[in-house]
């Protein structure tokens, strides 16, 4: 009987366990068995973090958020902290005992699902021999080779979701609020939210933005009668000449820094300058939490299968990416050379300018 096995790599997305049941199913169908490693490559490392996945487990879990397998961003097999005998943490290449208990376990597959730093593990490990196959995930929408990962959806509405509700006390306090999303470098939630929720401001991390501008759009405002603002900010936005706010604690064994504090810093700004009651909020982890959108379910579990027809025709070292109608087979090589950015000619920043909505340039 074909084994294969699947993990889940990087922070989690809603939609990660459709993917999962898709899998299983999808290969269960074709007489395969299924093993899920938990914390991305924790199960391969040790074998009693590998659990058998059957269709009876994964019953259920469709429209569940997480991943029932956990996952992590500080799991890179190839730079691995690990604590010695002193309790000191020093990096590890433990990359080879897995290729090894790949081929102990009799694995013809793995399906890696993960965001860019997750594939390219996954495509070192191709390098090694391991017949691997990627499923994109982030909730970021940065993969440049498919049109859309899953995650992004539900991230997207529950960010609108929370700038709906803020116009209520931004409104009956005359004041600013601003709001602060994820997305890393890319400004695709933050844009898609913005506009969807009536944000007066967005700041994305693909326009370098003038705070002079975000508070004359502000007073602007008050002109018209509006006493009140959203301003909507991606984490990696950039004032102009400026740099990405983000955490100085690096956590050992990470590949991305840790961006985060940007909505306090242009809070305190236009209160400086405009002088109006201004607070600000991050949504953070909101964003990756619940239960996944019909859309992404529906995008993950096509995933899922996807993957299996690729373990089945053997195109291995390749990503299931989504091209409309159908999928396609990307390169993982390909896939994580770039992050998908907003084009600045992109139709929703059009949008944006042409109902009045501030870009900060
Ligand atoms: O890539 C997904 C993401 O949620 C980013 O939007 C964010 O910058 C990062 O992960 C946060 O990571 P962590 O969960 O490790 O804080």
């Amino acid at each position: 009987m074909k084994k294969i096995v699947i993990s889940t790599g990087g922070g989690d997305a809603p939609g990660l366990n459709a993917v999962i049941y898709a899998v299983v199913r999808a290969a269960y169908s074709r007489g395969w068995e299924v093993y899920g490693s938990r914390s991305g490559y924790m199960g391969l490392l040790d074998l009693d973090e590998l659990v058998r996945l059957t269709p009876e487990k994964v019953q259920d879990i469709t429209s569940t958020g997480g991943t029932i397998l956990g996952s992590t961003n500080k799991g890179n097999p190839f730079a691995m902290p690990v604590e010695n005998l002193a309790g000191e943490t020093q990096i590890h290449d433990v990359s080879d005992r897995i290729m090894e208990n790949f081929k102990r376990m009799g694995f013809f597959c793995h399906i890696a699902v993960g965001g860019d730093g997750s594939l390219e593990i996954a495509h070192r490990f191709a390098e090694k021999g391991m017949p691997v196959i990627g499923v994109p995930k982030t909730i970021d929408n940065d993969l440049e080779a498919t049109r859309l990962t899953f995650g992004f959806d539900t991230a997207v509405s529950t960010a609108t979701e929370a700038i709906d509700k803020l116009h209520s006390t931004a409104k009956s306090h005359d004041r600013v609020m601003v709001v602060e999303v994820m997305g890393r470098e890319s400004g695709w939630i933050a844009l898609n939210s913005g506009i969807s929720g009536g944000a007066d401001v967005i700041l994305i991390p693909e326009i370098t933005f003038d705070v002079d501008k975000v508070c004359e759009k502000i007073n602007e405002n008050e002109l018209h009668g509006k006493h009140y603002a959203i301003v909507v900010v991606a984490e990696g936005a950039k004032e102009k000449h400026g740099a990405v706010v983000c955490k100085d604690d690096c956590e050992l064994g990470r590949q991305e820094v840790i961006l985060g504090g940007i909505a306090e810093c242009v809070a305190d700004e236009i209160k400086v300058k405009t002088g109006k009651d201004t607070r600000y909020l991050v949504l953070g982890h909101l964003q990756r939490g619940g239960s996944p959108t019909t859309f992404d379910r529906l995008l993950a579990l096509r995933f899922g299968a996807a993957a299996v027809r690729l373990a089945e025709a053997g195109t291995f070292d390749h990503m299931v990416a989504l091209a409309p109608p159908g999928m396609n087979a990307v390169p993982i090589a390909e896939a994580i050379k770039s992050r998908k950015k907003v084009p600045l000619d992109n139709d929703k920043v059009l949008t944006a300018r042409e109902i009045g909505i501030c870009l900060g340039d």
